[in-house]
């Protein structure tokens, strides 16, 4: 594979094989000095047109765990505030030598573009409302930890579905791992058209709640939303909130994810991101683990030490 634009280039053996070298990662993180020469040489640059703490951090993460060098780059404090295209961009930064190209931009396909342009190994860490392939592996990996298996699960996305490129990866990941998917909000949140889409969808949380594996929280992307679509964030939470009473009625063994950033009291509440079925704070950790596994697979040569 030379680049990850997309769970959609990947068939369900692409996808296990990248969570079991996720799996030899997270080992090598846990080692006194949680590092290897994998990428020694290799420079990897991170191209971020839109905000980011998690992914952008993890990728870098990732990559100097490995023995890469990094570069980073952020629109709002580079030459494209001076008018400079994206592909004078992506070509100067190619002209400085490196490996793979990490893209975060706020238009969709903008990474599938980019890799036309360049030879360096492109990832998608995030493309406007289309997809975040390496959310939805980090996902996948942190459940079958707990679970051992996906396939059966059932899963409830919960919120702003139409928004939210976490959750179209998601669904293309979960449902090859053989996940029973089912989206839940109002249905201004939901997607415009769901044909062919291997999901069930329902406008109440409480009708399903009790049924769930997982619940996979979004945040409320108002930034993305026009008013007229969302009446009140009162009103939201009052009825797709996961808050202390909802949390009560899930299965004993039920799981609560979010991949952040969490907006706690708008979509989740405190006491349910910081309590014993949340597992948000090792989606992030074991995001560092994942990306490892991808960028190996990207632009590794040789084994792992
Ligand atoms: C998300 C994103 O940017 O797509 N966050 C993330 O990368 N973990 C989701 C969001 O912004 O709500």
């Amino acid at each position: 594979m030379k680049h990850l634009l997309s769970i959609e280039d990947l068939d369900r053996d692409g996808i296990v094989g990248l969570l079991d070298g996720s799996e030899y990662m997270s080992d090598v993180l846990a080692r006194e000095i949680p590092k290897v020469p994998a990428l020694r040489g290799k420079t990897i640059v991170s191209l971020f047109y839109e905000d980011s703490t998690r992914t952008r951090l993890s990728f870098e993460t990732a990559a100097k765990r490995l023995g890469a060098d990094t570069m980073t780059f952020t629109a709002g404090s580079s030459s494209v505030t001076k008018g400079e295209s994206l592909l004078d961009t992506v070509r100067t930064i190619e002209s400085m030598g490196i490996d793979a190209m990490v893209v975060r931009h706020a238009s969709a396909g903008a990474p599938h573009r980019i890799a036309n342009w360049i030879d360096a190994s492109v990832l998608n860490a995030g493309d406007g409302r289309h997809g975040h392939p390496t959310q939805a592996l980090l996902d996948a990996f942190t459940l079958r930890r707990h679970r051992g298996d996906i396939s059966g699960a059932r899963i409830g996305i919960v919120g702003d579905v139409r928004n939210s490129r976490v959750a179209r990866s998601g669904i293309q990941c979960w449902s090859r791992l053989g996940a029973d998917l089912t989206l839940i909000g109002p249905p201004t949140l939901m997607p415009e058209r769901l044909e062919g889409w291997p999901v069930q969808v329902t406008f109440s949380l409480d009708d399903v709640l009790s049924e769930l594996d997982v619940i996979y929280v979004l945040r409320v992307q108002q930034e993305r939303i026009g008013r007229a679509l969302l009446p009140s964030l009162r009103e939201y939470y009052a009825r797709w909130g996961l808050d202390a009473v909802r949390a009560q009625r899930l299965k004993p063994d039920a799981l609560v994810m979010h991949p952040g950033p969490m907006i706690r009291g708008s979509e989740i509440a405190t006491e349910v991101v910081d309590g014993p079925r949340s597992l948000i704070r090792e989606q992030v950790a074991n995001g560092v683990a994942v990306r490892m596994a991808v960028l190996w697979d990207l632009i590794g040569s040789g084994g792992v030490v």
